[in-house]
């Protein structure tokens, strides 16, 4: 396979300058200086006309909408929603804001984001930090999304574990409108016992009151919205089980993997020692194995959005021969800069053209034909 990487050389130039910092406080700077350039309106379109690379051979067709292309802002980069028209001019074919919780919480304390240079990785613990959901809503509404826009929801940090379901609920019902797509965050390992909403009897009736509430804003009129499911990769033979019987059982619309992981191996950076989730180069292969256990069992039956490690597009290419039908970025946006997407997309062009594929939908699944 064709590995042909596109540098960014003024970012790989900034990159040590930029890594001398705190991690969390350059994603602020950042994410402040997207948001100051997207009020600027001709910034937006010098930035798209620099970063755009479509091509008819990327579109993506899911959930009755057309994704310009199949390279997505994965959740948590920004969690408030101050920044995700600037993502798109950046050349992103969607865009996952949140993870958002019914109230405005700090999260845990400060430090919280470690980078791990030599293996590409970095660790968080930042435990949903955000302003909460109507904060969120007022982002969006004034500004209006100029493309699909994805929204991750949550529980509160001090909401038990047996009430967590009022809290998807009021963030859902609070989202509804505004998204082009919402996700069930039940998979960061920072929000203690979180992930225990992925076992059956919990994750069965969360969905259900989920699916439920959706039915009920359907009948009063409002447009069928998409549910995703975001689950972990460090999931038990047991709980994988689980949420299979529950993709069956209610149909849901897809899924997207993965989350960060808890576990460790064969780093070489000193902050591996850091508690929280990994993400980045060391999580990649995990979490496309879990992409194509999820597609051995539903096949086209269950669109899947990969995401863990995707830096290239040799790496979006194996997620979707294993079965994504799309994928997203996080660590690889820190590691590569604000080219990845277009990028990603000139490497996915190369590898689909190589393979005599004629759109990314053709190659979903390669793997297992
Ligand atoms: C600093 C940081 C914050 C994150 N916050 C969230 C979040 O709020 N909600 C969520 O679902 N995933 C969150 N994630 C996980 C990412 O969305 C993604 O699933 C994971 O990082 C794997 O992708 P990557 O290897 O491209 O980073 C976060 C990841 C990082 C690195």
């Amino acid at each position: 396979m064709n590995d042909v990487i596109h540098k960014d050389f003024l970012y790989q130039a900034l990159q040590p300058i930029l890594f001398r910092q705190d991690p969390e406080t350059i994603h602020e700077h950042t994410l402040n200086l997207l948001h100051h350039i997207s009020q600027i309106p001709v910034a937006g379109k010098i930035i798209e006309h620099v970063y755009h690379c479509e091509n008819s051979a990327l579109q993506v067709q899911l959930w009755n909408k057309t994704f310009p292309n199949p390279v997505g802002v994965a959740a948590g980069f920004d969690k408030e929603g101050k920044a995700f028209n600037p993502l798109f001019a950046l050349g992103f074919g969607f865009v996952e804001i949140g993870t958002v919780t019914p109230l405005a919480q700090p999260g845990n304390p400060k430090p919280r984001i470690f980078r791990l240079p030599e293996d590409h990785s970095l660790i968080n613990r930042l435990g949903f930090n955000n302003q909460g959901v109507a904060a969120l809503v007022s982002q969006v509404k004034n500004n209006p999304p100029d493309g699909i826009l994805g929204i991750n929801i949550g529980k509160n940090k001090t909401t038990a574990n047996d009430s967590a379901v009022d809290d998807y609920e009021t963030a859902l019902r609070a989202v509804y409108d505004h998204a082009g797509y919402i996700v069930i965050n039940v998979s960061s390992p920072n929000t203690e016992k979180l992930r225990a909403l992925q076992e059956q009897e919990a994750l069965h009736k969360l969905i259900d009151r989920l699916f439920i509430i959706r039915k009920e804003l359907v009948m009063q009129g409002q447009p069928h919205k998409t549910l995703l499911l975001k689950i972990a990769p460090d999931l038990t033979d047991e709980t994988f089980h689980d949420i299979i019987t529950i993709i069956h059982e209610f149909k849901l619309d897809g899924v997207i993997a993965t989350n960060t992981t808890l576990t460790r191996n064969d780093l070489r950076s000193p902050s591996h020692t850091e508690n929280g989730g990994l993400s980045g180069a060391a999580l990649r292969t995990r979490s496309t194995k879990i992409i194509g256990k999820l597609y051995q069992e539903f096949g086209s039956e269950l669109p899947l959005i990969g995401v863990g490690g995707v830096f290239s597009g040799k790496d979006a290419y194996d997620k979707i021969r294993a079965g994504a039908s799309m994928v997203q970025v996080y660590t690889g946006l820190i590691y590569r800069g604000p080219a990845i997407a277009k990028f990603i997309k000139q490497e996915l062009l190369q590898q689909l053209e190589q393979d005599g594929f004629s759109s990314i939908s053709d190659a979903v699944g390669a793997d297992f034909r």
